[in-house]
């Protein structure tokens, strides 16, 4: 069960290849012997969440063992230990051993490598293919920056990158086994190969996945603005190699705040930022994330929050109310918001939110996007991020070439073409991303 960004739903999908590769098998979380609860603490919310799931397991199926990793059972691990069924506390430092720590007591194989030759990440991949059709590739994790509300940094620890051979070794692994859509994550991605030895940059990352990378299309998870330097663009724009979505935290459209928050950019980067991208992207999807209710936030700033959004080329927002995390600067910041009013902020800022990812759907009706097939084929993900219902007839991880017809609750399309197999990613092209899932594991069969 997974909380969280995408780093954590990528090691979610590691976990789970390799839980498959050690002789387990993916069931609901009520019949599962192990459910691991991957955290996420990036606000109060995110805590309570995590706890209210490992209760309603608990109580749904009080034999599951529950092994809780991530973020929040790193920051405060005293706070799960007690509940209920939890057996084991896994920090993220420890994440990537946790099925060798917990594979005696299931009685599965502690070394996936064992009995069939192949390494645990290469077996991770196949199996992780029977269960998803984006492959998740992490390319770095931890982050240097000092937000002033933000946790992570004491999650996560210091930036750290793979070595651009490795992940594209990985990437070219994982289009051989079958994946068409690559995401690749970090907790700052943007800040890539900033820590290796010659050191990298996220261009060079893109460059060397474009040439190296098999098969896949690539989407690329949250960048900083900062980050999401011209060259990054450029390769977006002109390679055909990566789907046109771009996530781009602007954090809060009042440059006060941004500073605040020791956020280093303004606002008017942002935009000029965000309609360059427009400009060269027409059909890109681009995101972002604001905070409401950060200390000190006034009407003033939330409305420079509200017009920015009614006059901007964002596609989606994701909106998340402030809540102080300890040791954070902004833990210690006054005045704090009223709780009352963060919320109001916030019900008006997905209303705005709603407007712009309508918007975004219309403009697309009657255009024709490279996709992949989800779930039981009848939904395909489009290049700039829609899904769309389309008739039956496909498998799950089919490329199509869908005509957008009308936008209802969801929007609906008809395939109106299937490229080669070997023609790939962009045309308009699209890959695939699914919710997370509350599924465990258990021990397969002898
Ligand atoms: Fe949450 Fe940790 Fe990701 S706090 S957003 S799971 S880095």
């Amino acid at each position: 069960m997974t909380f969280g960004c995408r780093v954590n739903q990528a090691e979610s999908f590691g976990l789970a290849g390799e839980l498959r590769a050690s002789g387990g098998e993916a069931v609901e979380a009520d019949r599962a012997d192990l459910v691991v609860v991957n955290t996420c603490s990036v606000t109060a919310v995110a805590d309570q969440g995590a706890r209210q799931a490992i209760r309603h397991i608990a109580r749904t199926n009080p034999s599951a063992r529950i092994v809780v990793t991530g973020c929040y059972a790193t920051r405060r691990p005293a706070d799960l230990r007690g509940l209920p069924g939890v057996t084991r506390l896994v920090a993220n430092a420890e994440k990537s051993r946790l099925v060798t720590a917990i594979a005696p007591e299931l009685g599965l194989r502690e070394d996936p490598r064992a009995g069939d030759g192949e390494d645990d990440r290469g077996l991770a991949l196949r199996n992780a293919r029977e269960g998803r059709t984006a492959f998740f590739l992490p390319v770095q994790t931890g982050c240097d920056e000092h937000c002033a509300y933000c946790i992570v940094p004491s999650t996560r620890g210091p930036a750290r990158s793979r070595p651009l051979e490795e992940v594209t070794r990985e990437a070219a692994r994982a289009s051989q086994a079958g994946f068409k859509e690559a995401i690749l994550t970090g907790v700052h991605l943007g800040s890539y190969g900033r820590d290796l030895d010659p050191t990298r940059s996220l261009a060079d990352l893109l460059r060397a996945v474009d040439e190296h990378g098999g098969e896949a299309r690539y989407r690329l998870s949250s960048i900083e603005p900062m980050d999401c330097a011209p060259a990054v663009i450029d390769l977006v724009a002109g390679s055909g190699r990566f789907a046109p979505h771009l996530h781009l935290p602007l954090q809060h459209a009042s440059d006060r705040m941004l500073r605040a928050m020791r956020r280093p950019y303004s606002v008017p980067f942002y935009r000029r930022l965000v309609d360059s991208i427009r400009r060269r992207l027409p059909d890109a999807a681009i995101g972002t994330d604001l905070i409401v209710g950060f200390p000190g936030e006034t009407d003033d700033d939330f409305r420079q929050c509200v017009e920015f959004l009614d006059d901007s080329p964002l596609t989606s927002v994701h909106v998340f109310c402030y809540s102080d995390r300890p040791g954070t600067a902004a833990a210690g910041m006054t005045p704090k918001v009223h709780a009352g009013t963060v919320k109001r902020r916030a019900e008006a800022l997905r209303a705005r939110a709603r407007d712009l990812s309508r918007r975004f759907q219309a403009s697309q009706i009657g255009s024709v996007r490279r996709s992949l097939t989800l779930g039981d084929g009848t939904l395909a993900l489009t290049d700039n991020y829609l899904k769309v219902r389309i008739p039956p007839g496909h498998e799950r991880n089919e490329w199509v070439d869908v005509k957008v017809l009308e936008a209802d609750d969801v929007l609906a399309g008809v395939v109106v073409g299937m490229p080669p197999p070997r023609s790939i990613p962009v045309m308009p092209a699209k890959a695939g991303i699914q919710p997370a899932s509350a599924s465990g594991f258990r021990r397969a069969p002898d």
